[in-house]
């Protein structure tokens, strides 16, 4: 049994935040401790007061001034794209054509998957991000490197391969035969393997068929208890050509609804222009619309109505996701920070308790998982992040003037990034120092290699 306590400034949510005020809605300890063990927390508090308890040595990682927090949650990110971000696109429909397909393209190829697999993991890690929930490519054998490599490092891994079999590329297409038989295989390799899990997911409606629809459906009737993960209102191109592909449909939500892809873990990337009849099938199904800012902002796509989805009477659940590799960063941090300035624009506020609260606790609960992760609660995964406030020299200058938790995380949101994050704890084990720097060609010769 391996036993390590840590030791630091000690944050975690208990419930949403109302506001910067709401002091009740997380437990902060200035001089904590978390005692793990095997992977999991074992005992939280005051330093002096955990280590009292202790009946023999063990392990002590002092992290102070640091704080230490549970691990982020990514709620839609796509693992193929992690060498196609930053492509230079005029919107959603023609950065899907022009870059994102032919990228996907090469994971027909076993040693590609592993490599972008190996990447992507480490991109997380280095970022502080412990769980994400993964859109694959289309071939099963991506949705296999990627829970591989998540197993190796026991990573909490929620990853689907995208059943799409139309308005793509030949070697991009499965059928609705094809797509159902190999997401049943997926499921019975992977889900519930160690800490892996599948989620079904048909990419959106433009590239699946109703026959392919009604297969998606069926494996939810079969799977109830997975995810499920698409996209939805995200462009209006894309709303109009999904309503055209389904006359039969009230709107896009609808052609959703109408194959029985709805429910309490239904994860739904963008959601930004729903009617209010949508809004109220999310809200009812229980559905989480995900917000994609650094993605909404790239692509030009649109401002994702945050107060007008969650201050509703029938409010819907909202969720926060970096959209790799439409989205621009991996960084939660860069995320929450795009995601404070498009609801200033909006003539909202985030409070930066609360974007803490939705990078952690928030995601956890959309996911279904925050009796394992999101907390730093006694019997859940030792999955956290350990973040330094003066990771730079601005960063240092700036906390100097810093006078309260709420600055503090406000500050760390808007100026920091991975260079802010010390450490990643999955299950226990510090993963971000120990990870090996990736081989690769030296910059200069891949320049030379270059057309001008
Ligand atoms: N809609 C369908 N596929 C995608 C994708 O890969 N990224 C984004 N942002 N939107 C999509
Ligand atoms: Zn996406």
């Amino acid at each position: 049994m391996t036993t390590k306590l840590l030791r630091g400034r000690t944050l975690s949510f208990l419930r949403t935040p109302y506001d910067v005020n709401d002091h009740g809605s997380y437990r902060f300890e200035m001089d904590g401790a978390l005692l793990i063990k095997d992977g999991v927390i074992t005992a939280v508090g005051p330093y002096v007061q955990v280590k009292a308890a202790l009946s023999e040595a063990v392990e002590e990682i002092d992290h102070r001034p640091y704080l230490i927090m549970p691990g982020f949650v990514d709620l839609h990110i796509h693992f193929p794209q992690t060498q196609m971000i930053a492509s230079y696109a005029p919107d959603l429909l023609g950065w899907l054509n022009t870059y994102t397909f032919p990228a996907e393209l090469g994971f027909s190829e076993a040693a590609h998957c592993q490599q972008i697999a190996s990447a992507f993991c480490d991109e997380l890690v280095n970022n502080g991000t412990t769980t994400a929930a993964a859109y694959c490519s289309v071939h099963p054998g991506s949705v296999d490197a990627l829970m591989a490599e998540a197993a190796r490092r026991n990573m909490l891994m929620i990853a689907g391969k995208v059943m799409m079999d139309r308005n793509a590329p030949e070697g991009l297409l499965d059928t609705a035969e094809t797509s159902y038989r190999d997401t049943t295989a997926l499921i019975r390799r992977w889900h519930g393997a160690g800490r892996g899990r599948i989620a079904i997911t048909p990419r959106f409606a433009i590239t699946s068929t109703p026959a392919q629809l009604e297969a998606a459906g069926l494996l939810v009737k079969e799977w109830p208890d997975l995810h499920i993960q698409t996209h939805l209102s995200e462009n209006r191109d894309e709303i109009r050509y999904s309503c055209e592909l389904y006359p039969g449909a009230r709107d896009y939500t609808d052609i959703y609804a109408n194959y029985g892809l709805l429910h309490s873990k239904t994860l739904l990337g963008h959601c930004i222009y729903l009617s209010e009849r949508e809004r109220d099938v999310l809200s009812e199904t229980g559905a989480v619309a995900v917000h994609c800012p650094t993605s909404n902002l790239f692509l030009g796509s649109g401002l994702f109505p945050l107060e007008e989805l969650s201050r509703r009477s029938r409010a819907v659940r909202t969720g926060v996701a970096t959209d790799v590799g439409a989205g621009t960063s991996f960084s939660m941090l860069r995320t929450m920070d795009e995601a404070y300035k498009i609801q200033q624009l909006l003539g909202a506020r985030l409070n930066p308790l609360k974007s803490f609260h939705d990078m952690t606790l928030g995601n956890a609960v959309c996911l279904g998982c925050n009796d394992r992760i999101g907390t730093l609660a006694v019997g859940g995964d030792a999955d956290l992040v350990v973040l330094d406030s003066s990771a730079t020299s601005l960063m240092a200058l700036r906390m100097a003037k810093v006078s309260s938790l709420a600055e503090e995380l406000f500050m760390l949101q808007t100026l920091g990034d991975d260079r802010a994050v010390v450490e990643t704890y999955i299950a226990g084990n510090a993963s971000k120092s120990s990870r090996s720097r990736p081989e690769s060609r030296s910059a200069q010769e891949s320049l030379e290699a270059r057309p001008c």
